[in-house]
């Protein structure tokens, strides 16, 4: 490939002159490591943006997507339907909490953000308070790229270009706390008051007759895995119930496994209205996401003349035949392979071997939770991100993957790791961090 060659693509997320200055090419993978073009293994420090939970090219997920291309290669789930979105959206009703029992599939995590904010707009309309269109949010958090998940997220370098255009929201603080949680293994004990501002501020200042919906990730991956305080999701629900508010669980990430519970409600003891999922759904070999929806919302919105579409929604891919073939494979793979209770045994050693970076003096902070950590550094001299970004290529030249929202390096592997494989993992990126600190030394 020349130069020329990779000018076309406007890639996603990416310093697109940085990049095509200096390519990062994978062209193959296998289990937990990818193989650059260069013939270099990179271990999935990610899992592939934290889809990949069961490996690169599962035998059995490959095996299910070929047989499904040769049975029935596309039916769109307007009018007709296709069995596998039926089969899939099954699956996932039987494994939800108890009430969350109807299923909206969608190609990705933004479309399941979008699709669950308009459910819950349609909901209300269709209840006669029309007026509920206020969303909540919270700062630092991360529902895709749709005009919805701008709206409620709370990451402001992806809302500043783009801010005449949003929905009306509000949001809660972070539940990040510097000064009581910067090396706090797993969950933070103290803080569970922060979802309090939800009522004391959020709904005294708008009126809870206003508001559609509170959205939260359980845990927020995309600003450094920021991990909830002992009883703060409790919390929330408690006072989204006492002022009739919906509350919504972002689960692209949490969802399927990571965290030790096949849902982030399960390892928390909270039932959310809704839930979002996307990613380890089809361990990332197809687009696909969705909305679990308890069943009293989608049951309210079940009316009107019997040949309209009761919700005029969906995506000509919706629920594509190859990517419920992924995810009925995946969703078979976690089950006899036992991924999930595996992601769970896993966490201890992670999280001992994580922990180490701590003593590295550019580390500011050490977060975990699960089969997923954030390790940030310091700033460098004002410029935010700078700092992420070397230590993100220090480690890919050391064979690994990482994704550095900011100055946190995110580490989340695949659930099939070894402990072994996990603290290989940790020493690359501490051997990064390492390097990175000698050269600022050198060349500041
Ligand atoms: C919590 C959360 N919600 C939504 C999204 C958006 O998903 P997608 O990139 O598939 O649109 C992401 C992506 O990382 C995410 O982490």
């Amino acid at each position: 490939m020349t130069e020329q060659d990779i000018d076309a693509f406007w890639m996603p997320f990416t310093p697109n002159r940085q990049f095509k200055a200096e390519p990062r090419m994978v062209v193959s993978a296998q289990g937990i490591a990818y193989r650059t073009r260069e013939g270099h293994e990179v271990l999935d420090g990610t899992s592939g943006l934290w889809c990949v939970g069961a490996g690169h090219r599962h035998p059995r997920i490959a095996a299910a997507m070929k047989a499904q291309i040769d049975t029935l290669d596309f039916a769109s789930n307007f009018q007709v339907g296709h069995p596998g979105a039926f089969a899939l959206s099954e699956r996932i009703a039987d494994l939800a909490p108890k009430g969350l029992d109807r299923v909206f599939l969608v190609n990705s995590g933004s479309e399941a953000c979008d699709t669950a904010m308009k459910i819950a707009l349609a909901y209300w309309q269709a209840m006669g308070q029309g007026q509920r269109s206020l969303f909540v949010g919270r700062e630092r958090g991360f529902h895709g790229v749709g005009f919805g998940g701008i709206s409620v997220g709370g990451m402001t370098n992806n809302r500043r270009a783009f801010g005449g255009a949003m929905l009306r929201a509000d949001h809660l603080r972070s539940t990040w706390d510097p000064l009581t949680q910067a090396f706090v293994r797993g969950q933070p004990q103290t803080g569970a008051e922060m979802a309090d501002e939800l009522e004391t501020r959020i709904v005294s200042l708008h009126g809870a007759s206003n508001i559609a919906a509170v959205i939260v990730e359980p845990v927020a991956g995309s600003t450094g895995l920021l991990v909830p305080p002992v009883g703060y999701l409790q919390r929330l629900r408690e006072i989204c119930d006492r002022h009739g508010l919906l509350l919504i669980f972002d689960e692209v990430i949490t969802g399927f496994g990571r965290f030790g519970g096949m849902f982030a409600a399960d390892v928390f003891g909270v039932v959310p209205d809704m839930i979002l999922f996307a990613k380890t759904i089809s361990n990332g070999a197809a687009p696909l996401g969705g909305v679990i929806v308890h069943r009293r919302i989608h049951d309210a919105l079940m009316q009107g003349p019997t040949h309209l579409a009761e919700l005029m929604h969906g995506y000509t891919c919706s629920g594509h035949p190859l990517a419920c073939a992924a995810g009925l494979a995946m969703l078979d793979v976690l089950q006899d392979e036992g991924l999930v209770a595996q992601a769970r045994s896993l966490a201890q050693p992670f999280e001992d071997a994580v922990h180490q970076l701590s003593e590295l003096p550019s580390v500011v902070s050490v977060r975990n939770l699960g089969l997923a950590a954030g390790v940030e550094l310091k700033m460098l001299d004002g410029q935010p991100g700078r700092h992420g970004a070397m230590v993100q290529a220090a480690a890919f030249d050391r064979g690994l993957l990482t994704r550095a929202p900011g100055d946190s390096v995110v580490l989340a592997p695949p659930f099939i790791c070894t402990p072994e494989n996990l603290r290989d993992m940790v020493e690359r990126l501490g051997d990064a961090i390492k390097a990175t600190a000698r050269q600022m030394e050198t060349h500041p």
